[in-house]
């Protein structure tokens, strides 16, 4: 990924399906000084995602997709990110799975945030998954986005304890919590 020099940043689109607590750490991180990225774009599934209340709150136009036919959702999607100068996608509790030939329009420049130690658990239902299993360990990624599901390179990982007393909400709410860090790391990551 390009280095970015000055104040130059890096037009960012953030897609989401729910509640959009990465993207409101996302939008609070991209207001520092040190942060390489603006977020200009918010792209939902779901027109009542809760996170959408974050685009009206910090002034960040939004846009509702409902992906029933992908190939067509996909199309004005990439028409929409032309028009908005987007070069960088932040996927953040997004739940649909984006086509090869969407990934392959923006080659190595969408990153998602994914609830368990990849490769371990791709898929839904990771810290169920975790806790049934008697894992020890679970986590989170930030990965590049491939064309298979939860499979591109991994940018970094963070590994907590799973607790005895830990059930798969315990656990989701301690997982998050670093995904929020692992986020913002993630992007440091790339950029510097
Ligand atoms: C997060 O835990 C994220 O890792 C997960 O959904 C949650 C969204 O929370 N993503 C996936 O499972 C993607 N496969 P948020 O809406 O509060 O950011």
């Amino acid at each position: 990924m390009e280095k970015l020099t000055g104040l130059k940043k890096l037009k960012t689109a953030v897609f989401i399906s729910g509640t959009g607590s990465n993207l409101k750490n996302l939008i609070k991180f991209s207001k520092i000084k040190k942060t390489p990225i603006s977020i200009n774009l918010i792209i939902s599934n779901v027109n009542k995602a809760k996170g959408l209340k974050y685009a009206d709150q910090f002034n960040i136009k939004k846009k509702i997709f409902n992906f029933q036919n992908i190939k067509n959702t996909e199309k004005k999607i990439l028409i929409l990110l032309k028009k908005e100068k987007i070069s960088f996608i932040c996927l953040a509790g997004f739940m649909k799975i984006l086509s090869k030939n969407f990934i392959k329009k923006f080659n190595g420049k969408i990153i998602n945030i994914h609830p368990s130690l990849l490769p371990k658990y791709k898929g839904l239902n990771t810290h169920h998954r975790a806790i049934t299993n008697n894992d020890k360990f679970a986590g989170c990624t930030v990965h590049y986005v491939s064309e298979k599901l939860d499979s591109g390179k991994v940018i970094i990982q963070k590994k907590i304890k799973v607790s005895a007393k830990d059930n798969p909400t315990s656990l989701a709410k301690k997982v998050l919590k670093q995904e929020h860090k692992l986020y913002l790391a993630a992007i440091m990551k790339i950029f510097n």
